[in-house]
């Protein structure tokens, strides 16, 4: 990565020793240069965001949970989200493509109604930067997003990208108009799709290409025909499908290896709970979206409370239950807000007892 940066760590009473930051999750090291720094807890406006080079004691504490970061000064490694050996942090998509499970949605980062450009583009850069910075090797996105805007916000932001970095697009649903979805499965548009999301996120290779929707009016073999064709012939690596149940993944796997599925789930909303059974047992990676609930969010007093008595917030308890539902789970959460990401991001390493899920599961059952 090519962007230097200079921070100032707020570290105890060793003032102005110099640490290396190495990022072990994707595989190289973040040019940063490190100043330990005496903490202050005032030095951060309300929204959490960096004020005049310093961090707080209580956010340096949040960002480290979230990166999983470990300090070892003087012998200068600053390990970012290690994963433990033997630990289910990460998934490999299609096998081979090890992701870290919580990964990063981007669709919020265009404007209103997933229309157009972001008011402030820095800012939407800026989380895109720091999503990767905190460990989330999968972003997901879509064509349709903007349009377009999104892939390009991807590209401004990231390329040349990261080691490792997961891009996962998708084509076959159409915006005529701000908060306006119209499937379009024709293999003649996808194919044309596949080409302008490869230029636009300046790809040989799209990792993972997902069929946003399967189109009520075009038989899933042939939009599949068309993305089997494009993978042929190297434009894409592997194949997703969104909003399907366990018989369409079924029958989709007659044409082409289907190796995740993108379906609306979260705590608070388990309607495709046969489908993530489905995926579990076949190993294919589950993306939940909407995993915080998205624009509704998840609106229970109970899960609250719940949250607040384990001193997390219900963002994160949500996240932090989908990691533990399966193995399979790969939460794409999505938001323009830099404190919204850090949040989200220390779910992660949110580890609850079995006592304390089956609280948890009980209380989430009744909402
Ligand atoms: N396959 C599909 O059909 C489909 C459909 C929809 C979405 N997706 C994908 O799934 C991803 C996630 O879905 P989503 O964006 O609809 O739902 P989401 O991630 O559950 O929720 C996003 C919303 O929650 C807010 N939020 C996020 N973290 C928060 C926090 N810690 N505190 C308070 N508010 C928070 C965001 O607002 P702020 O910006 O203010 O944080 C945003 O409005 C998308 O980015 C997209 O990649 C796929």
């Amino acid at each position: 990565m090519e962007r230097a940066r200079l921070w100032r760590v707020a570290f105890g009473r060793r003032p102005n020793a110099p640490v290396e930051v190495t990022s072990i999750l994707i595989g190289e090291k973040i040019p940063c240069e490190i100043t330990l720094c005496h903490m202050n807890d005032e030095v951060f406006g309300t929204n959490g965001e960096q004020a005049g080079g310093r961090m707080s004691r209580r956010l340096f504490l949040r960002a480290t949970l979230a990166s999983g970061a470990t300090l070892l000064v003087g012998r200068a490694a600053t390990v970012f989200g290690a994963a433990v050996p033997g630990d289910n942090s990460t998934f490999a998509i299609g096998g081979d493509l090890p992701v870290n499970r919580l990964g990063f949605g981007a669709m919020r980062l265009t404007g209103e109604g997933i229309w157009g450009w972001p008011p402030d583009r820095e800012n939407a850069h800026k989380v895109l930067r720091r999503a990767v910075e905190l460990g989330a090797n999968l972003i997901d996105t879509a064509d349709a997003y903007g349009p377009e805007t999104d892939e390009l916000l991807i590209a401004e932001a990231l390329y040349p990208y990261p080691k490792g970095l997961v891009i996962a697009t998708k084509g076959g649903n159409t915006r005529p108009g701000p908060d306006k979805w119209v499937p379009d499965g024709r293999p003649e548009y996808l194919k044309q799709c596949v080409d302008k999301s490869l230029e636009r996120l300046k790809l040989e290779r799209i990792d993972l290409y997902q069929l946003h929707r399967v189109d009520p009016k075009v038989p899933m073999e042939d939009s599949l025909g068309a993305l089997k064709e494009a993978q042929t012939a190297g434009k894409i690596r592997h194949i997703g499908l969104s909003e399907v149940s366990p018989e369409q993944v079924q029958r989709a796997r007659k044409i082409v290896p289907i190796v995740t599925v993108q379906n609306r789930y979260n705590i608070t909303d388990r309607k495709w709970d046969s489908t993530l059974a489905y995926c579990e047992k076949e190993k294919i990676g589950f993306m939940p979206w909407a995993p915080v609930g998205g624009t509704r969010g998840m609106s229970s007093a109970a899960l609250e409370k719940v949250a607040k008595d384990r001193g997390i917030t219900v963002y994160q308890l949500g996240l932090a239950w989908l990691l533990h539902r399966s193995s399979v789970m790969l939460p794409i959460p999505g938001t323009s807000s830099l404190a919204h990401l850090d949040e989200n991001m220390a779910a992660r390493k949110i580890q609850l007892t079995a006592e304390e899920w089956k609280t948890i599961d009980a209380v989430a059952s009744q909402t």
